[in-house]
C-alpha cells in the first residue's frame, strides 16, 4: 500500500472531466483518471465514457472485475472523494450479512443432522425390535 499524501477531489472537480479529452471517474471513493486508459480498456471505451465524470463504483462492480484489473487500477487514482460527496454505500459488504442471520443459519446446521440422526435411530430401533421380536418369539415357542 502506497501512503502516499492524497489529494481530495470533491465530485464537482469529477464531473468536469467527462470527455475523450478527459476522463475521471470516481469507484469506491476513489478518483480515477482513465483518459490514457480509455483505449486500452478490454470492456471498451464506450462503457467508461458512460460513466465519466461520476461515480462508477456500481459499473465496475456489476462487471466482476478481475483482480488484474482491480490492480492496474491503482495506476490511473489520482486521488480521494471528498469525504462530503462519498457513496454512502461504500461499506455495503458489512450490511450484506446480517448477524443474527449467521446465527440461526448455524442453528439449523445443527438441527437438521440431529433430527435425521434420531429419525434413523427411530427407524433401526424399531425394524429390529419387529424382526428381533419375531425370532424370540419363535425361538422360544419352538422349545
Ligand atoms: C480504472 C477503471 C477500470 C479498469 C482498470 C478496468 C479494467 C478492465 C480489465 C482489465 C478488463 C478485462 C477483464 C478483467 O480483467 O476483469 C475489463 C473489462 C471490462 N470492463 Fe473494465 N475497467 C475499469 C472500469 C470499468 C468501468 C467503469 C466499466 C463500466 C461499466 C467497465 C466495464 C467493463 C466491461 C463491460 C468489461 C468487459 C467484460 C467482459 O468482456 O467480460 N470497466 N476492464
Amino acid at each position: 500500500m502506497e501512503e502516499k499524501e492524497e489529494k481530495t477531489f470533491t465530485l464537482e472537480e469529477v464531473k468536469k472531466h467527462k470527455d475523450g479529452k478527459s476522463l475521471w471517474m470516481a469507484i469506491n471513493d476513489t478518483v480515477y483518471d482513465v483518459t490514457k486508459f480509455m483505449e486500452e480498456h478490454p470492456g471498451g471505451e464506450e462503457v467508461l465514457l458512460e460513466q465519466a465524470g461520476g461515480y462508477a463504483s456500481d459499473a465496475f462492480e456489476d462487471v466482476g472485475h478481475s483482480s488484474d484489473a482491480r490492480e492496474m487500477m491503482k495506476k490511473y487514482a489520482i486521488g480521494k472523494l471528498a469525504e462530503s460527496d462519498r457513496e454512502k454505500k461504500s461499506s455495503k459488504t458489512k450490511y450484506a450479512t446480517p448477524q443474527s442471520g449467521d446465527e440461526s443459519s448455524s442453528w439449523t446446521s445443527w438441527l437438521v443432522p440431529l433430527l435425521i440422526a434420531g429419525v434413523a435411530t427411530f427407524a433401526y430401533r424399531y425394524l429390529f425390535m419387529v424382526s428381533g421380536g419375531d425370532n424370540g418369539n419363535a425361538s422360544s415357542s419352538a422349545q
